[in-house]
């Protein structure tokens, strides 16, 4: 594929494509200024234990470890904004049925972007309840030094109905996705003809597999992302950019006539 115009030929299958797929990680929010969790120096994962901070027996463990993390985080993604790759996939979502916009980020950039229907498979930084009643806690309310420490301890607040403490809406290594939104993500990902990933490691499971169910069923798939994944050899078509670079040069060029010889 060293010959082909990643951008131009990404737009020329989604031309001829009825159903579309996009599936983002963590690497759709870094130009947002959200850390990714497997980046060599810079991310989470590097710099902390999953098992430390992201599991029903950390929070068992240390709930004010955890929560306190979560909240740095929260505090992080509502300071940050959407940026133009965001945008990119929300007026491409607007401009055609049929795209099916799967993430695996907890933050809720692409609804701010204007994406309605975002499949989060992972859960939502927003949606906290209660870890032992499960009940919606609504808006809560975080420190105004939230933002400044990921070692920031707090303890999580009670919920109003049992007196449980509330923890964040996301999944947790060791807990099964959200079941109505992993049945939304693997049936589009059968009926797709275009499956794009952007900015995920395709590492972490179920999530990775969609693209090597959609190529099954005859799908053509595309990574934008950086640098190599796990899911590179699965693709059909590699794209080496940042999201925030490659996402509004895509929707460009499919406005663009098809026999158009510029570069995209
Ligand atoms: P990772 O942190 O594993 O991977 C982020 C990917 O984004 C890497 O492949 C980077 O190369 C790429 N990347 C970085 N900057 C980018 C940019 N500007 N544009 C495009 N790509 C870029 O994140 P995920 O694959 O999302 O789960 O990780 C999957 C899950 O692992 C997360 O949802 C989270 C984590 O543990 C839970 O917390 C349950």
């Amino acid at each position: 594929m060293t010959d082909v115009d990643p951008c131009a030929e990404l737009a020329r299958w989604l031309r001829g494509a009825r159903n579309v797929v996009v599936l983002t990680g963590a690497g759709m929010s870094a130009e947002s200024g959200i850390p990714t969790f497997r980046e060599a120096h810079a991310g989470l994962w590097s710099r902390f234990d999953p098992q430390e901070l992201a599991s029903p027996a950390a929070w068992r463990r240390d709930k004010a470890l955890v929560w306190g993390w979560y909240a740095w985080r929260m505090a992080k993604v509502r300071g940050a904004q959407p940026h133009a790759g965001h945008r990119a996939l929300a007026g491409l979502g607007h401009a055609r049925s049929g795209l099916t916009l799967v993430t695996q980020n907890v933050d809720d950039l692409h609804e701010r972007a204007g994406s309605e229907d975002a499949v989060h498979l992972h859960g939502s930084l927003f949606a906290s309840r209660c870890f032992a009643c499960a009940r919606p806690a609504g808006n809560v309310a975080l420190p105004p030094d939230a933002a400044d420490s990921p070692s920031l301890r707090l303890e999580p607040p009670a919920c109003t109905h049992c007196g449980g403490s509330i923890r964040p809406g996301v999944v947790w290594f060791g807990e099964a996705l959200p079941q109505d939104a992993w049945e939304r993500a693997s049936q589009a990902a059968r009926e797709c003809e275009v499956l794009i990933a952007v900015g995920t490691s395709g590492v972490v499971q179920p999530a990775a597999s969609l693209p090597a169910s959609a190529k099954a069923r005859g799908a053509k798939v595309a990574e934008i992302n950086p640098v190599a994944t796990d899911v590179s050899n699965v693709m059909d078509l590699v794209w080496r950019a940042p999201a925030g670079e490659a996402l509004p040069l895509l929707v460009a060029a499919l406005g663009k006539p098809e026999v158009s010889t510029q570069p995209c």
